[in-house]
C-alpha cells in the first residue's frame, strides 16, 4: 500500500507522463507473453518467425504464425490494466503512451493516442507498392497478397528492422518532456524501448515500475511495484483521483 501511495503520488505530481507498456500488459487478457514460462519465445524461435530474412524464405510460414496469434486476439479483451492506463490519458494534460505491443488492446481499453513502437498485427502491408491498411478479417489462403499483386507482410516490426521513424521520433520527444514514467510489463530487454525508462530518468524523471517480477528497469526505478497490472493500476488510479477530489 505504502508502495502504491508511492507511485500514485509521483504520478499526479507530474505535469507530463510517459506510460510505456510490453506484452505483461495484455498477460491478463489471456495474451502470452514472449519470455516468460509460456512466453511464444520458449515455444518457437524468433529467428524462424519474426524477421525479415524468415518472410523471405517461408512467408507462408511466418503468416501461419501471425494468423494464429490474430485468431487468439480477436477472442480477448482488454482488462482493467489497460482501462487504467485509458484513464490517466484524462487526468494529466501531457500524456503519452508508448507500447511495444502490436495486439490493439490499448485502442480496444479506450486509450486515444498510443504510439506504437512494433506496429499493429491487424494492419497489413504491400511488399511491392507499400499500401497499407488495417485488415480485420482472416485470410482465405496464406500468405496473402495485394491487389496490385504483391505479397502483404503483418504491418509490424522483425527483428533486424528499423523502427518507424516518426512513432520513434514522438517517443524521444515525449521521453524528453516527462516528468515521470510508469513502466509496465516489460522485461526490458528489446531495445530501444529497454532503454527509455533510463533515458527518462537521465533528464530527471522519475521512474515507477509494475511487473510481478525484477527486470532490468528496477535498478533505475524510484518505487516498483511487484504486482500484476490489472491489480496495481486501478489501485493506483484510485489514490489519484482520491488526491483531486
Ligand atoms: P516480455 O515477454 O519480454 O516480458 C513480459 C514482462 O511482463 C515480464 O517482465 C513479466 O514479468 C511481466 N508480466 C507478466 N505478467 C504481468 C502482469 N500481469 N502485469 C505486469 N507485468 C507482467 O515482453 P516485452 O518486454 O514486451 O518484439 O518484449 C519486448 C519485445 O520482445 C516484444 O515487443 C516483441 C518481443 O520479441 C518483437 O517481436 C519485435
Amino acid at each position: 500500500m505504502k508502495d502504491l501511495s508511492g507511485a500514485a503520488e509521483i504520478l499526479f505530481s507530474s505535469r507530463a507522463l510517459v506510460v510505456l507498456t510490453g506484452a505483461g500488459i495484455s498477460a491478463e487478457s489471456g495474451v502470452p507473453t514472449f519470455r516468460g514460462a509460456e512466453g511464444y519465445w520458449r515455444n518457437y524461435r524468433p529467428e524462424d518467425l519474426a524477421t525479415p530474412e524468415a518472410f523471405s524464405r517461408d512467408p507462408a510460414l511466418v503468416w501461419e504464425w501471425y494468423s494464429m496469434r490474430r485468431e487468439a486476439l480477436s477472442r480477448v479483451k482488454p482488462n482493467p490494466g489497460h482501462l487504467a492506463i485509458a484513464e490517466m490519458e484524462d487526468l494529466v494534460e501531457d500524456f503519452t503512451l508508448i507500447t511495444q505491443n502490436v495486439d490493439g488492446l490499448h485502442h480496444l481499453g479506450g486509450s486515444r493516442k498510443v504510439l506504437e513502437l512494433h506496429g499493429n498485427i491487424w494492419r497489413v502491408r504491400c511488399t511491392v507498392c507499400g499500401m497499407r491498411e488495417m485488415r480485420k478479417e482472416p485470410f482465405e489462403t496464406l500468405p496473402p497478397h495485394c491487389g496490385c499483386g504483391g505479397l502483404l507482410r503483418p504491418d509490424v516490426v522483425w527483428f533486424g528492422e528499423m523502427l518507424p521513424q516518426e512513432v520513434l521520433e514522438e517517443a524521444y520527444d515525449a521521453l524528453g518532456r516527462c516528468e515521470a514514467i510508469l513502466v509496465v510489463g516489460t522485461s526490458g530487454i528489446v531495445q530501444p524501448a529497454a532503454s527509455f525508462p533510463f533515458i527518462a530518468k537521465g533528464k530527471g524523471a522519475r521512474v515507477v515500475e509494475v511487473n510481478p517480477e525484477e527486470t532490468t528497469i528496477t535498478s533505475v526505478a524510484d518505487v516498483s511495484i511487484r504486482e500484476r497490472a490489472g491489480k496495481a493500476l486501478p489501485a493506483i488510479v484510485r489514490i489519484w483521483k482520491e488526491n483531486i477530489a
